[in-house]
């Protein structure tokens, strides 16, 4: 490796374990739980096009461009911008917020999720099935929400300082082809319920009237968050890489598969969300936070027998995937304290573990103690105000930032060099452009749509 600090580096074993990594990072609560409520809530057909455009295009783009960035300077996110100038640090220094902002309530939806399998085997497919009471009394409540929060993060601390990730990233070779069964067996049952197909309709045909600025920014947001873009992890993840391993074949295979899945779970829920409330209208109108728990065991309750099985199945399946990614979000945290305070690991992980259960606990507190905080406007909570802040606000900047840099400041030549080390790049005129022109202008289109619209200045 030609890093500065190659020797200190670990290293993947290889390309395939790159892939299985970064895709076992960008899998998780943002595919089954983010994406079907979003498709939901912004017209279906029309979210989800935006959402494959923006990917296939400013998506894979920015993935290759973060892993070159990060092998070919050796560093995580910080350290690799400021390899240019003290002054650049600044994107990487906004980048590496963003995780802990996320890292607080993804560990309270883990903890629904973690919540969820237990009551499959506790109290049974009917207790969950019951219109959505089960889970607003769970959510609202003074204890059981905290302690199966502390579960989720528990388990992940544990991971994280004992290091034994290892274990979980085997387990997860045949957790994510099975979660990836068990949700095409979903979506295939539950497109035999009556509405369901009206439902599929609905999320696969686009219906421009629906189009919004509202709209894009959510895709635009849910695109950063499901391929963990725009908060350093990339480069990190690509600072382990050799040299040998092909950059494009692993991006289009990361980003194929995590589009992949996002577009199985949408195929399960939307339809199922129209068979329990009907019309689109009710849909869109009811879709948020709750969605994934509401309405699937709904479709479980129906599966008589097999209810309890699948339901349990199912809701593992998710907190395998929302543990990895939980996994891969601290890790980043403390990696980042660790570099940018000079402390050893321990002292990061226990300050990064106080901060998580310090705020976590805060921002559940916005559910019950504190529910009469409504930071985006009425019936909001602080869940989504920390939602919003990371996805809708940080991201954006820090990718424009990043394009930028890239396009303007180093020139994307020395990223293309990095890129043909490990192989032809045909796309090579495409990716420039994307990131000289298109990226920057299309982020700055929407960030700017996205806050005239929330002043009032235009209505689409
Ligand atoms: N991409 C993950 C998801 O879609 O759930 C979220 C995530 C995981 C973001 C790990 C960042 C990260 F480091």
């Amino acid at each position: 490796m030609a890093s500065n600090d190659a020797p200190a580096r670990s290293a993947w074993s290889g390309k395939w374990a790159f892939i299985l990594a970064a895709a076992a990072s960008a899998v998780g609560l943002g595919n089954m739980w983010r994406f079907p409520y979003l498709a939901a809530k912004y017209g279906g057909g029309t979210f989800l096009l935006t959402y494959l455009v923006l990917v296939f295009t400013l998506g894979i783009s920015l993935l290759l461009l973060e892993t070159a960035l990060g092998r070919l300077t050796g560093q995580s996110a910080i350290g690799a911008f400021k390899q240019f100038g003290k002054k650049y640090a600044i994107i990487g220094v906004l980048a590496s917020i963003v995780p802990f902002i996320i890292v607080p309530y993804y560990s309270i939806i883990g903890g629904w999720v973690t919540k969820y399998t237990a009551a499959y085997v506790f109290e049974g497919p009917a207790a969950l099935a019951d219109g959505g009471n089960f889970f607003t009394g769970f959510i609202t409540s003074n204890v059981e929400s905290f302690l199966w929060m502390f579960v989720f993060m528990a388990i992940v601390f544990v991971v994280v300082a004992r290091g034994v990730k290892g274990g979980i990233e085997k387990a997860n070779l045949f957790m994510m082809p099975a979660l990836i069964v068990v949700a095409v067996g979903i979506a295939a049952y539950t497109l035999t319920m009556p509405g369901a197909l009206e439902g599929a309709a609905y999320y696969l045909v686009p219906d421009f009237s629906k189009f919004s600025p509202e709209l894009v920014i959510s895709a635009l947001g849910q695109m950063f968050y499901s391929l963990s873009l725009a908060m350093g992890i990339m480069i990190t993840y690509g600072s382990y890489l050799d040299k040998k391993s092909s950059l494009t074949q692993s991006v289009v295979r990361i980003g194929g598969f995590d589009i992949g899945v996002s577009f199985l779970a949408g195929l399960m829920i939307v339809p199922a969300a129209f068979v329990a409330m009907g019309s689109g209208d009710a849909v869109a109108a009811k879709s948020g936070p709750s969605l994934m728990f509401v309405i699937l065991p709904e479709v479980f309750a129906q599966m008589g027998g097999a209810a309890q099985f699948v339901g349990f199945l199912f809701f593992l399946l998710v907190l395998f995937a929302a543990l990895t990614s939980g996994i891969s979000l601290m890790e980043t945290c403390v990696s980042i304290v660790q570099d940018g305070a000079k402390w050893s690991r321990k002292k990061a992980l226990i300050a990064v573990m106080a901060f998580i259960v310090v705020t976590g606990s805060l921002v559940n507190l916005g559910y019950n103690g504190l529910s009469f905080i409504e930071p985006l406007g009425a019936g909001t909570t602080m869940l989504d105000f920390f939602d919003f802040i990371s996805n809708s606000v940080l991201m954006p900047i820090v990718a424009l930032l990043t394009c930028i840099f890239v396009g303007w400041v180093v020139k994307p030549k020395l990223i293309v060099r990095e890129v043909t080390l490990s192989g032809p790049f045909k796309l090579e005129k495409a990716w420039t452009i994307m990131i000289k022109y298109v990226a920057p202008v299309l982020v700055t289109v929407i960030l700017v749509a996205f806050v005239a619209a929330q002043f009032g200045l235009f209505k689409m």
